[in-house]
């Protein structure tokens, strides 16, 4: 299959990630990538929907270019000249025809990023391109058809912004036919030692240093930082530590000060527990609550399901602080 994949031995793919959150994600985005249909990706900033929409362009087969447009950069009629092209004479400045984003995107996909930001008057032509793959440049009375594939992605939540009068109703009903929301990091933290060791195998090989892997602490300190800014802030927190740290292993003094706030790990989980422990405890736990999960909140079904008994699982549950109908709760 074309290269979107989930995992870091694959050499064509970008997307990492063995969590079943994730592999949901890479299964639905490889399945609708050589579909014409319009993709809403959601998710919090650094959750990989910019990487994701480069994926599904890549493996859609389609043989125009990828085209982004950041939404929320530019105002108006600077942003619709951009995506829609405009004539000589449109505007102060529009001293020639040019054309627009969405007539490069031809035959590819354009990728409208941070849609939630787009003026009520962007909303009304991005209705009818959607709907009607036509539009008119500004100041310009030809109709221009375009067969390009279209991508949206929002930190926002849109429906909270249609209920306020801010996202018109008709063009999230529009966007919202294939939605693929990315997990925030904190909620598939399996993946975690995966990405790390991927963005330290990158950044050593760009500062031409060796640097075989993490410290235990570093490690333990990685899982247990909550990363609010997802994927991009392991990333940057990794190659901050290659960049300037001296040894041949990742120590926790090279992270960032943020990273190591989180403290040790919770529950009965202090200093008496081997380091190691301390640093299998959050993938641990992880994988408890996605089994807890995927059962319905059963423990006897999630204790089967990772193949321990009832009375393990309750002693892991004990040990690592986990109080079922809190997490229940929670979700
Ligand atoms: N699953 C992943 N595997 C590998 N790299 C990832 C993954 N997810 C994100 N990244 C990397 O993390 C960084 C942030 O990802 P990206 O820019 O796609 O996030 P985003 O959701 O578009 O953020 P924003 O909302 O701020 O635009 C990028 O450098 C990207 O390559
Ligand atoms: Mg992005």
């Amino acid at each position: 299959m074309p290269p979107i994949a989930s995992t870091a031995s694959s050499s064509a793919t970008a997307v990492i990630g063995s969590h079943p959150a994730m592999q949901q994600v890479v299964d639905i985005a490889r399945r609708v990538a050589r579909m014409p249909a319009t993709v809403l990706i959601t998710g919090e900033s650094g959750t990989g929907k910019s990487l994701l929409a480069r994926e599904i362009h890549a493996a859609s087969g389609r043989s125009g270019r990828f085209v982004e447009v950041a939404c929320g950069s530019l105002a108006e009629p600077l942003l619709e000249s951009e995506l829609f092209g405009h004539a000589a004479g449109a505007f102060t400045g529009a001293t020639s025809d040019r054309e627009g984003k969405f007539l490069l995107a031809d035959r590819g996909t354009i990728f409208l990023d941070e849609i939630g930001t787009a003026s009520p008057a962007l909303q009304v032509k991005l209705l009818r391109v959607l709907q009607e793959l036509e539009f008119e440049p500004v100041g310009s009375s030809d109709t221009h058809r375009v067969d390009a594939r279209v991508i949206l992605a929002t930190n926002d939540d849109l429906a909270a912004l249609v209920a306020s009068g801010r996202f018109r109703a008709d063009l999230f009903w529009r966007v919202n036919v294939i939605t693929i929301e990315m997990p925030p990091l904190r909620q598939r933290v399996s993946d975690i030692p995966e990405l790390a060791s991927h963005f330290l195998a990158r950044a050593a090989a760009q500062a031409g240093r060796e640097v075989s892997g993490f410290s235990t602490a570093a490690l333990g300190a990685i899982l247990r930082h909550p990363w609010p800014g997802n994927v991009r802030e392991l990333q940057h927190a990794v190659e901050r530590a290659v960049f300037l740290g001296s040894s041949n292993l990742i120590e926790a003094a090279d992270l960032p000060a943020s990273v190591l706030a989180a403290g040790p790990a919770g529950g009965d989980l202090g200093q008496g527990e081997s380091p190691l422990k301390q640093a299998l405890a959050a993938p641990e736990r992880q994988l408890i609550i996605d089994a807890l999960e995927r059962a319905g909140w059963r423990r006897d079904m999630a204790a089967q399901s990772l193949g321990i008994n009832r009375t393990t699982l309750y002693k892991k549950l004990k040990r690592l602080g986990m109080d079922v109908a809190d997490l229940h709760a929670t979700r």
